[in-house]
């Protein structure tokens, strides 16, 4: 059964492909197809506001059902487990799994676990701090929809690559395309546990400078128990997306971030509000590319 679970399942070739069909379905070169016989599930054990309302809206211009699970009130409170959910949704005629998770690899186990089952589509829609490949799908849809393709580019991504799952499925994402300058951005306890591509370093002004496209990310504060020395006034003075921090990239940077924002911490609200933002465009964006996503899934 076909799932998708992080960047490296995709060769390169397909990875392109899915950029350019979601950019066909945006601009509106492309019709929607319609899967009548598809239904797809919402199953967010975590918090989010893009990642599942766009699931939700790629999955309407498809012409594909939606239910939204809602974990408070379903049987798992009384212990069932999310296999058993999943097969039960399954009975019913649901065929596409959206999951989010806070633990790593949970939807890799759990396709592993259900490899008995015909007609089931899981798609990782980010798992703990290990990958979220829809996000790094649509950000390469976004620089691709702006600077037309990653030749020649410089991109640094900054902030928290250690709990980035975000950050992580961009590496593997610029290492299959061959990206020739990534960098990554971080005081050094922020620095990943498994960093396998893009040059580490500490300082802003080197990741930053002639930077074509800057990914600042968020500071997870809901994952820095660990980190209780880092103190965020420090980190703004000295890795912020500001004004100021951002005239040594290029004139025409893009400036993108994942969503959700804290202003004032990691980006300031003038960079956020201002002309070289793309943060509105990356989640416009992110409807068209889970559209092709779900595509690719179910042909
Ligand atoms: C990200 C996530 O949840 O991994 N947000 C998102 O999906 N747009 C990034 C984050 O939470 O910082």
């Amino acid at each position: 059964m076909k799932h998708l679970l992080e960047i490296s399942q995709l060769p390169a070739d397909t990875i392109l492909k899915l950029a350019q069909r979601a950019l066909a379905f945006k601009d509106l070169r492309a019709d929607y197809p319609r899967f009548s016989g598809a239904r797809l599930a919402n199953l967010f054990y975590e918090n989010s506001t893009r990642t599942r309302i766009s699931f939700e809206l790629a999955a309407d211009h498809l012409s594909i059902p939606v239910i939204n699970f809602v974990q408070g009130l379903s049987s798992e409170n009384k212990g069932e487990l999310i296999e058993d959910t999943v097969r039960t949704l399954a009975a019913m005629g649901i065929n596409l799994f959206v999951i989010r998770h806070s633990e790593n690899r949970m939807q890799e186990a759990l396709a592993k676990r259900l490899s008995d089952e015909e007609d089931i589509h899981i798609i990782n829609a980010g798992d703990g701090t290990h990958a979220h490949p829809s996000q790094a799908l649509l950000d390469l849809m976004t620089i691709l929809e702006v600077k037309g393709s990653l030749s020649g580019l410089k991109i640094a991504i900054v902030g928290n690559l250690r709990h980035s799952r975000v950050a992580n499925s961009l590496q593997c994402l610029f290492e299959s395309l061959g990206l020739e300058q990534l960098y990554l951005v971080a005081p050094e306890i922020w620095w990943p546990q498994n960093h396998h591509f893009g040059k580490l370093t500490t300082s802003l002004r080197e990741g930053i400078e002639d930077a074509d496209v800057v990914i600042a990310l968020r500071v997870q504060k809901e994952r820095l128990s660990e980190d209780s020395s880092l103190d965020l006034a420090t980190y703004h003075q000295n890795y912020a997306i500001s004004l100021d921090s951002l005239a040594i990239a290029k004139k025409d940077a893009m400036v993108m971030h994942p969503g959700p924002v804290n202003r004032g911490i990691e980006i300031d609200s003038a960079v956020v509000d201002g002309p070289q933002s793309f943060i509105l465009q990356q989640v416009r964006n992110g409807v068209f590319m889970r559209m092709a996503m779900i595509e690719y899934l179910l042909s």
